[in-house]
């Protein structure tokens, strides 16, 4: 079954679309064969992906483009300033123009790279996205938010720039690793939480099916995912800040405070899904400490990640992650902020919690 998940943008709205054999919907997004389409479309995908791109290929043809592949390097590796050069030298070797295309096909690595290709080419031409992992498909693939990492740290360079269309071929995910699955699943559960609770029933009935590429139980995960981000992108499309009880579009950092903190300091020898999902575990507890969240909806956080298969545990020492939080990108100044929970879809946010409380946690998670 396909499924359609339209996005409000601050420029076009456009639709995700979610199930197996859409890749035949690439011919609409790219254009009318009467010359009013692309001419040329460069097509992004990892190393990992040179072996799987005839479907792609295929539509190309079809819709009489002039295609272009550009090989990037798998996973992380392609979101750095030499790659994004030598994607500009190529498109400008093949005669880019402002009508032309960029299509991401690949993780979310790829399809931050290709966006912020896209949005930097003549200042910005037309961008698809076409998700490959979990994750790129239930986070990155909405939202706008493309780039590369510096030296300095992960995306601290980039644009936001919307695609044309996002195209989430279920059959893609046939060779992902599991674990590649699970890590999406935490930003699945993570939107059960925060807004969906339907999502928290998937995972409490059919765990096991959830974990399998071509489950109809994955597909609709992915689906009400990708809904709670459009609803809640579309909700604060000028990133506004949290302000009081509202807190915008930080509350995708559900699990992210405590999360970004383990990533950093394990020096991302740990996937983003599972430091997720261990700090929704820290946050819940939080909540929990502080009279927030009930006990049951704490271990409930617990039960439901290691259900499918995520960490829920972490032993690291707590005066060195705790001096990589106050570094955060996303922290002001020293102060702590978290996105926690007194119920399911209802959030506040936490700012400087009590310090002797979160070292408390960080030792309940041991
Ligand atoms: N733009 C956003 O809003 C946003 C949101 C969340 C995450 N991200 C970014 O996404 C990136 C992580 O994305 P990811 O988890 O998708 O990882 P990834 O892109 O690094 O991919 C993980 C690995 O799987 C391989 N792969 C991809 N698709 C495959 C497939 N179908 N079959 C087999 N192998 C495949 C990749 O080559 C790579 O080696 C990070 O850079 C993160 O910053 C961006
Ligand atoms: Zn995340």
């Amino acid at each position: 079954m396909t499924t359609r998940v339209p996005v409000k943008s601050a420029t076009a709205p456009y639709e995700v679309v979610i199930g197996f054999d859409v890749l035949g919907e690439l011919a609409g997004l790219v254009g009318a064969k009467d010359g009013t389409g692309a001419a040329r479309v460069a097509v992004l995908h990892p190393s990992a992906l040179a072996d799987r791109l005839e479907p792609v290929l295929e539509v190309l043809g079809a819709a009489d483009v002039s295609t272009l592949t550009i090989e990037v390097p798998d996973g992380e590796a392609a979101k750095t300033a030499d790659v994004l050069v030598s994607c500009w030298d190529r498109l400008g070797e093949a005669g880019f123009t402002r009508n032309d295309l960029v299509i991401g096909y690949g993780g979310g690595s790829t399809t931050d790279l290709a966006g912020f290709v896209a949005a930097s080419w003549l200042r910005g031409v037309g961008f698809i996205s076409i998700p490959t992992t979990v994750l790129g498909m239930v986070d990155a693939a909405v939202g706008g938010k493309t780039g590369i990492n510096t030296a300095a740290g992960k995306n601290l360079v980039g644009a936001f720039h919307e695609p044309r269309g996002v195209l989430c071929e279920l059959g893609l995910l046939q060779h992902l690793p599991e674990v590649e699955i699970r890590s999406g699943l935490a930003e699945v559960v993570k939107c059960g939480f925060i807004t969906d609770p339907q999502i928290l029933d998937l995972v409490d009935t059919a765990p096991a099916a959830l974990q399998q590429w071509d489950s109809p139980e994955l597909g609709e995960a992915i689906t009400r995912g990708i809904a709670v981000k459009a609803e809640v992108v579309a909700a604060d499309l000028t990133e506004r800040t949290s302000s009081g009880s509202d807190v915008a579009r930080e509350l995708l950092n559900y699990g992210h405070t405590y999360g970004h903190a383990v990533e950093r300091h394990e020096n991302f020898r740990i996937r983003h899904g599972e430091a997720v999902a261990i700090g929704m575990v820290y946050v819940a507890e939080l909540a929990r400490r502080l009279g927030l969240m009930d006990d049951a909806l704490a271990a409930r956080h617990r039960t439901a990640l290691a259900a499918v298969g995520l960490p829920t545990g972490y032993t690291g020492d707590w005066a060195a992650l705790r001096a990589v939080m106050a570094k955060d990108k996303k922290a002001r100044g020293t102060t702590l902020r978290f996105v926690a929970l007194s119920d399911i879809g209802q959030a506040q946010m936490l700012t400087g919690p009590d310090e002797d409380v979160l070292r408390a946690c960080h030792e309940a998670l041991g």
